[in-house]
């Protein structure tokens, strides 16, 4: 009797930490195991040290049927003109119907840089009751360079909620001053109850996680109605930008297509000024071709050692591609529909 007690009493400690949520954990002060599921686990192969990384499934489920059929002619609608976008709904999504497009100078006002644009649409379906924002992606390499090099030029505190990249907040603001306040305003009014579904591809992206992030910190719409879904998304902010978003909406998914080679950039760990940043929850990674039935992951982390973050060869040709569509070119052809 003697001897249990003692032992239970010995061991205790170690149930008792072992047993922690991965949450209750790290507020500890420890490291969880993502193999082991216990808190200090002496061996693991997959160690989580921050709880934006705790392993969860998303709050959402994810439709790979939607992601081709509605999510992928909204990321070629952002990214065309008036005429081809409608052409993509036509196509599509008959009862969707544009909106507003937007077009501004989003470069920073770099000397050595040509001024870049940024251009998105709205849209709205009455019969569905879905409001959309789509956000385009670069054009061509310059404005990409340029992103890059903006990268190092500094961060922009983004509400109260964390720091986020100050190319892409500027050029948020930048659409937001050209047109989309008065716009997302007059369509709130005529539309309050609807859905928005806010989405895009690359720089167009990250300028969604920031505008739909950006149109629940201003009140205008309650996050449980906002869906979030992107592909091919840089990191946007830090630590606590990404932690809030994936807090805040229950259905935000961050596509990734085999090796695409923008999701790792920027590097979590920059070598200049030691700024971690962070994605946000919830990645679902294609590694394959992403044609018609093609598996993929639901990762549970946010941003650890998962997924794609364990590819080291990185692909420019599968940033342009998304379930197996050329994201050049789709747009500008109207979005032909597929078999
Ligand atoms: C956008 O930039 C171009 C080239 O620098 C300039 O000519 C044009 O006036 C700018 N447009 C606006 C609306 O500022
Ligand atoms: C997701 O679900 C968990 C568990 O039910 C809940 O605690 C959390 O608040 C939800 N997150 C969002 C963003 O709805």
């Amino acid at each position: 009797m003697m001897k249990i007690c003692l032992i239970l009493v010995l061991l205790f400690p170690l149930i008792a930490n072992g047993l922690q949520t991965c949450e209750q954990c790290i507020s500890s002060g420890n490291h969880y195991c993502a193999d082991t599921k216990l808190c200090n686990s002496p061996v693991c192969l997959n160690t989580i040290t921050v709880a934006l990384n705790c392993p969860h499934a998303p709050n959402a489920t994810y439709d790979d049927h939607e992601a081709r059929t509605k999510w992928l002619p909204l990321f070629g609608a952002g990214a065309t003109n008036e005429k081809m976008a409608q052409k993509c709904f036509d196509n599509n999504w008959p009862t969707m119907k544009l909106s507003k497009r937007i077009l501004v100078n989003c470069s920073d006002p770099s000397p050595i840089l040509p001024t870049t644009q940024c251009a998105m649409i709205t849209a709205v379906d009455t019969t569905q009751r879905i409001l959309v924002l789509s956000f385009r992606a670069t054009v061509g390499g310059t404005q990409m360079g340029e992103e890059i090099l903006n990268y190092f030029v500094g961060k922009k505190q983004f509400f109260d909620v964390g720091m986020i990249f100050e190319f892409f907040y500027d050029a948020y603001v930048a659409l937001w001053n050209g047109g989309l306040s008065t716009e997302i305003r007059n369509l709130k009014y005529k539309y309050p109850d609807y859905e928005v579904w806010v989405t895009g591809h690359s720089l167009g992206a990250a300028l969604a996680s920031v505008g739909a992030s950006w149109i629940v910190k201003t009140g205008l719409f309650n996050p449980n109605n906002v869906k979030v879904f992107t592909a091919g998304q840089p990191r946007t902010g830090d630590y606590n930008y990404a932690l809030w978003h994936q807090n805040t909406f229950a259905y935000s998914f961050r596509v990734v297509h085999h090796h695409d080679i923008v999701p790792h950039v920027p590097f979590q760990y920059e070598v200049v000024d030691h700024d971690k940043m962070y994605h946000h929850r919830t990645e679902v990674w294609y590694n394959n071709d992403m044609s018609e039935g093609s598996p993929y992951q639901i990762c549970p982390e946010a941003d650890g050692l998962y997924c794609v973050n364990q590819q080291l060869d990185l692909s420019w040709n599968d940033h342009t591609h998304y379930f197996n569509t050329d994201l050049n070119v789709y747009g500008d052809q109207g979005c032909p529909k597929k078999n």
